[in-house]
């Protein structure tokens, strides 16, 4: 049983996309595009950032290339057929599909130039500004005094599957949705290191309509960003939300039911610069709901209590220069070092991460002077214990067994050059945290990997934990 993939650790649900100078016709979808002067620091960098950054970068970059500096990025060009692979349709790069054509412009653009790392500034104020035109479609939301209500009892509990993320088939991944006060629901997944990101669908109030919406969002390659969606479509089981300014053109998630199954699609259009494509499907079954129906007997969920008003739709963010057309009700921001707080300000996103109730969070520290030394941590937060009462890994033919595996609810890796890390989102309750060291890196945890014996914990919203680890000195056999 094979379970992570490496990429997606890297991972947004809903990629970032590009967007500059260009025109955007609502009408037929069409983009003109219009080359700006290219340099590694005015725009190469970010597309790079954007597309590869996933894969490209880190302690174990695909093809063992790093994209993420200047010099890397160079060589790759001359010597490794870069920007063959970008422009190849059958084999290309992304391997999810060919990035928007005036990126890879641009790129054939910086080489031809022979690399320039700032923009030529006489070059750009002879650029011509393009005109910008972009005009959001009327949003209608469904009205949960009529219909569509049912979705936040359905959408609840401890759903395992497989996923399907930036073109590639990831066969275990786990959501775990509950009640995090009397009308909103979150679910969380967070990478770790790379990546960290969650889902909430909650009851809006939407230009004078309740109705349910969705945000889904968090840091990932260094970018803040979360983005909304409203539900506007309702029929057997099936629940569309769109982006909650750009509607369906722009992006949209689908979620359906069908016995104790769940599926969930987004589709993504780069902000408009294509027609959206697939970007993620998760198809999982409902294995516990235990833990979601406890949150809902605590927080007397569910109630049509509003969360959250928009009563002139989104408020729109300026995305700054560099992305002069706002065509979505997404909050953006380069992270850097600013904390999560700081990020949801600046990228004036309408719910901030102090908004959001009744989390946990878990501060962990890793001393490192026992075999996590020089080594990647994977982290599991499970339902169950992953170890016996004798302390031993519960495993079946050397490897984690199917049935433990799938009460693990969270998997975060933490970098081997990183000594504190703090879990994010948590749901209240109990559970249980165990951490392993992937010695032969097929990610699953086995015979030869190191861990430590299972912790219980009890988490709370407002009173964080914090672990300090310095145990992982056992080895699974
Ligand atoms: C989802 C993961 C993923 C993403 C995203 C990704 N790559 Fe890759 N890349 C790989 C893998 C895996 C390989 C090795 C297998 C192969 O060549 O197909 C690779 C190989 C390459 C190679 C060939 C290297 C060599 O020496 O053979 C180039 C060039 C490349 N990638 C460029 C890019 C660029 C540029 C981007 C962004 C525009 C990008 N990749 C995005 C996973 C990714």
């Amino acid at each position: 049983m094979k379970l992570l993939n490496k990429s997606l650790f890297y991972s947004l649900l809903f990629s970032i996309g590009t967007q500059s100078c260009k025109t955007i016709n609502t009408q037929d979808q069409d983009v003109e595009v219009q080359l700006s002067a290219v340099s590694y620091n005015g725009n190469i960098k970010q597309i790079i950032n954007n597309n590869c950054f996933y894969c490209h970068s880190g302690e174990t970059p695909s093809a063992g290339m790093d994209l993420t500096t200047y010099d890397n990025l160079v060589e790759a060009v001359k010597n490794r057929g870069l920007l063959n692979r970008i422009n190849n349709a059958s084999n290309p790069m992304p391997q999810s599909g060919l990035m928007m054509k005036e990126d890879r412009l641009k790129l054939k653009e910086w080489a031809e130039k022979n690399f320039p790392l700032e923009a030529n500034t006489n070059s750009i104020n002879t650029v011509k500004t393009p005109t910008m035109y972009y005009k959001a479609p009327e949003i209608t939301p469904i009205n949960i005094d009529n219909e569509g209500f049912d979705f936040m009892t359905k959408m609840q509990g401890h759903w395992v599957g497989d996923i399907f993320l930036l073109g590639q088939k990831i066969p275990w991944f786990t959501f775990d949705f509950r009640a995090i006060n009397t009308s909103q629901i979150h679910g969380l997944f967070e990478g770790g290191t790379m990546g960290n990101l969650f889902n909430t669908f909650f009851v809006a109030e939407y230009k004078g309509v309740k109705t349910i919406m969705l945000r889904n969002g968090g840091i990932l390659a260094d970018i803040y960003r979360t983005s909304y969606f409203v539900l506007t479509e309702v029929s057997n089981n099936e629940y569309l939300f769109v982006d909650a300014y750009g509607g369906k053109d722009i992006m949209w998630v689908k979620v359906s039911f069908k016995d104790n199954k769940m599926k969930m699609v987004s589709y993504t259009s780069r902000m408009g610069s294509n027609k959206p494509s697939k970007h993620m499907e998760f198809n999982g079954a409902l294995l516990h709901s235990d833990l979601a129906q406890k949150a809902s007997e605590k927080y007397n969920f569910p109630t049509k209590e509003v969360v959250k008003r928009f009563p002139n739709g989104m408020p729109l963010a300026d995305w700054g220069e560099q992305y002069p057309v706002v065509t979505s009700a997404s909050y953006m921001m380069q992270a850097g070092d600013k904390s999560y707080a700081e990020l949801g300000e600046l990228a004036q996103d309408p719910i901030q991460i102090n908004d959001i109730e009744n989390i946990a969070t878990v501060d962990l520290s890793f001393k490192r002077s026992d075999l996590s030394k020089d080594n990647k941590i994977s982290v599991y937060l499970s339902r169950e214990p992953l170890t016996d009462n004798k302390g031993n890994f519960k495993t079946e033919y050397g490897y984690i067994s199917e049935k433990m595996m799938n009460e693990v609810l969270l998997f975060p890796e933490i970098s081997k050059s990183q000594n504190d890390f703090q879990l994010t989102y948590l749901h209240e309750g109990k559970c249980y945290l165990t951490f392993v060291i992937d010695n032969n890196q097929d990610m699953t945890p086995g015979k030869g990997d190191y861990y430590s014996e299972s912790l219980a914990l009890d988490l709370k919203a407002g009173a964080p934990l914090k672990i300090e680890v310095d145990n992982i000195l056992k080895t699974i056999n």
